[in-house]
């Protein structure tokens, strides 16, 4: 009997650790804490996070406000993804330093490169704010008028409520609207390149492997941070000197076996984990199709180019590889999706939801709102649509449009705001689309337009359709568009960009491209945007009734805020999966794959020969593992957006790798967490320091870091880990 229970206890316990969720680290202890042990954590959550002593959050930064990194030495060094810094590392390049190519190592501090405007941001302190932000809002019915005064409140505690003069308060709604929650942070803004590897080791298997397990990515580079002499944030200067942190983390050499307890640590931008069946049905037959093909278009007339021009590849690379990120991205969400019957399953419990309204006699604050819902998102359906057609098309895939849609609004500041305004933002977009030219193609760009336009005019919704675009033929207003617009090249928008407004607005409603972007943007924003708007807000309104519904109701279950690009944890184990029927993936991938993978001068799987020679030679040093080299490995950490460079961290709080990525099949965790299949991707930070030390030689970077071996050793007391 006593077995019995323990068994179904265990049971409950690891059923329930694999339900994913992204806490917030002020709050673990009731939550959380209990479980974490269970999988097998050592440490406590108050050294994880701590209002009166340092504590690990003092070590995660969040990086340039989309990355996460880690502080990792007493010297103010931090650790993220290449992908994160790679345009860092792009902008120190050149034709003599291909940093990009050839990675970049600082053997010396002299040597750290400096980056304008890159920034890094540490939270200081975690404190609810709901009551003081919803002042004065509960007798306002109308919704807009409701968002106002809350936008008002927060304007003024934001600057009201206590704080050092180099600090910043932040405030961020929890559970759609239902908690607030300030942040105090501090930003520093002196942040200096250290190391990058080659993207061949960087951004090894590129796009093809993107999202994609097995991987073999060496996903990471290094930054330092700059202070004044009082270890504040300080603008460059020479005379700053690296920050002393608040704590760092201690790294563990012992690596990772499958059921390992691991924790993931940083900044989760975006999930959608609360919608209604009824919006998952429309992100799965309607929006993300329409948004995939649109992009399938795009892509492949810019890698048919690619393949045949190098000057075109160098042109589109960066653009493409952004692209191709959420189009595969949105593949494997669509699938993931119907694979684990996500609507049939939030039907269900929508049924289940139902009836507690009704056992709890709730039906008149909560009765109605699945019908509601079902209303208003059958009602924004045609809106969303054409919505996302146009943010496709003319926003983000067609470059000559999105161009033209930069002087739409530039006529727009002239009729609202006068000609000084106009003249400012004019001269603005001369000087910023300079490195736009740069890299625009006006032959890929029109092949592009030519498919897209088509895409538009046959099956975005006709009723928003503008007249031009009826029945058009896609190939002749390209070659229209393309023979006569002065938006094709930089020498023609400065032409077109010469003179008074007055001259500049009658240049520019001459122009095609301009009048065609004119035509489709009107129609958007007098017949799309101010509907799409309206009912958006009504179904913001009701995700928000709907969520406190849920924390009301579903009182068996732990709920977790969607995220909302504020630290988070989230944790789990090291663990396979099995995406389909007799296929096994295991969680540790091995330079082995590396070399199955080479593909010798291709520009996704080349290796450097310095690798194959330590490959050959099994030069592992300490960082090997029985012979081999382990590189990446998987967990069921729930991650999304954001997480990119945040800390992978074992039992007793010391750094085992780096997140940089999911599995596709799991892609739609930022919807539905799936714990048959959603996995978040890292590099183990033993290949991160193998290739630091052995393949860069960076000595000197190794020997600011505390390497431990908890397994081999006692495990770390929790005060050890603590460096002041
Ligand atoms: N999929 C990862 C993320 O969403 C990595 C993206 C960068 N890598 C690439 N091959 N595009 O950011
Ligand atoms: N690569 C993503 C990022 O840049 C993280 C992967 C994910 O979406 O989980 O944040």
């Amino acid at each position: 009997m006593k077995f019995l229970k323990l068994f179904l206890l265990l049971f409950v316990i690891q059923t329930q650790a694999q339900q994913g969720g992204m806490w917030i680290p002020s709050l673990l202890k009731g939550m959380n804490e209990t479980e974490m042990k269970n999988l097998g954590m050592k440490i406590s959550v108050q050294d994880i996070y701590d209002v009166n002593q340092s504590s690990m959050k003092d070590a995660v930064p969040h990086f340039n406000g989309g990355c996460t990194s880690e502080v990792i030495s007493p010297k103010g060094l931090i650790l993220t993804n290449h992908h994160c810094g790679f345009s860092q590392i792009q902008s120190h390049s050149t034709v003599d330093h291909d940093y990009l190519t050839d990675g970049f190592w600082a053997y010396k501090m002299e040597d750290e490169l400096p980056n304008e405007g890159l920034t890094v941001t540490f939270m200081v302190k975690i404190e609810d704010v709901t009551t003081a932000v919803l002042e004065g809002t509960a007798t306002l019915t109308n919704e807009a008028a409701k968002q106002k005064k809350i936008q008002e409140n927060i304007t003024a505690l934001s600057k009201s409520l206590p704080k050092e003069n180099w600090q910043e308060n932040k405030i961020r709604t929890f559970f759609e609207g239902n908690q607030y929650i300030l942040f105090v942070t501090e930003t520093f803004t002196d942040v200096r390149l250290v190391g990058a590897p080659p993207s061949s080791i960087g951004k090894f298997g590129s796009d093809t492997d993107n999202w994609v397990w097995p991987r073999h990515t060496g996903d990471f580079s290094l930054f330092r941070i700059y202070a004044d002499k009082n270890n504040r944030p300080a603008a460059y200067s020479k005379d700053n000197v690296p920050y002393t942190p608040k704590h760092f983390l201690p790294i563990s050499l012992d690596g990772v076996a499958e059921d390992d307890f691991t924790l993931v640590f940083g900044y989760p931008g975006k999930t959608n984990e609360y919608l209604p069946s009824v919006a998952i049905e429309q992100i799965v037959n309607e929006l993300n199709p329409a948004k995939i093909e649109i992009r399938d278009k795009a892509l492949k007339v810019a890698d048919g180019f690619m393949r045949k021009d190098n000057a075109i590849k160098i042109q589109y690379a960066s653009k493409y590889a952004s692209i191709a990120n959420y189009w595969k991205k949105w593949i494997g969400e669509t699938q993931g999706l119907k694979k684990s019957n996500a609507v049939a399953v939030k039907k269900e419990s929508e049924k289940e939801f139902q009836q507690k309204i009704v056992k709890t006699g709730k039906e008149k604050e909560y009765g109605t709102l699945l019908a509601d819902f079902d209303k208003n998102y059958t009602e924004i359906a045609p809106y969303a649509v054409a919505r996302d057609y146009f943010t496709e098309v003319v926003l983000r895939n067609t470059e000559l449009l999105s161009t033209g849609y930069k002087l739409y609004q530039l006529e727009e500041v002239y009729k609202s705001k006068g000609e000084q305004s106009f003249n400012d933002r004019k001269n603005n977009l001369i000087a910023g689309l300079a490195d736009f030219y740069k890299n625009f193609n006006a032959t890929v760009d029109e092949k592009v337009f030519e498919q897209l336009i088509e895409l538009y005019a046959t099956k975005s919704p006709k009723q928003f359709l503008p007249k031009g675009l009826v029945n058009v033929n896609a190939k002749n207003l390209a070659s229209e568009v393309y023979t006569k617009s002065q938006l094709k090249n930089y020498a023609g928008l400065k032409q077109l960009l010469t003179g008074d407004a007055g001259t500049v607005l009658a240049n520019l409603n001459n122009d095609p491209g301009f009048l065609l972007v004119k035509e489709l943007a009107d129609k958007y924003s007098k017949e799309v945007a101010p509907k799409y708007d309206e009912l958006n807000l009504t179904i913001t309104a009701l995700q928000r009734t709907y969520m406190k519904a849920q924390l009301e109701l579903n009182t068996e279950s732990r709920i977790f805020p969607d995220a909302n690009s504020t630290l988070r944890v989230t944790y789990g184990k090291v663990k396979g999966y099995e995406p389909k029927d007799a296929t096994v993936y295991t969680p540790v991938t091995y330079l082995d794959g590396v070399m199955e993978k080479y593909i010798p001068g291709d520009y996704e799987f080349d290796v450097p020969a310095k690798l194959i020679d330590l490959y050959k030679t099994k030069d592992y040093g300490p960082y090997g593992e029985n012979g081999k080299m382990p590189v990446c490995f998987i967990g069921t950490n729930h991650t999304t957006g954001g997480n990119s460079g945040s800390p992978a961290i074992d039992a007793n709080g010391n750094l085992i790798g780096l997140n940089f990525d999911r599995v596709w099949e799991g892609t739609m965790s930022d919807i539905y967490y799936d714990p048959s299949i959603c996995r978040n991707i890292m590099v183990d930070i033993r290949y991160v320091l193998f290739i630091m030390d052995k393949y860069a030689g960076a000595k000197n970077l190794i020997s600011e870091l505390k390497l431990v071996h908890p397994k081999k050793n006692k495990p770390l007391k929790n005060k050890k880990l603590k460096q002041k």
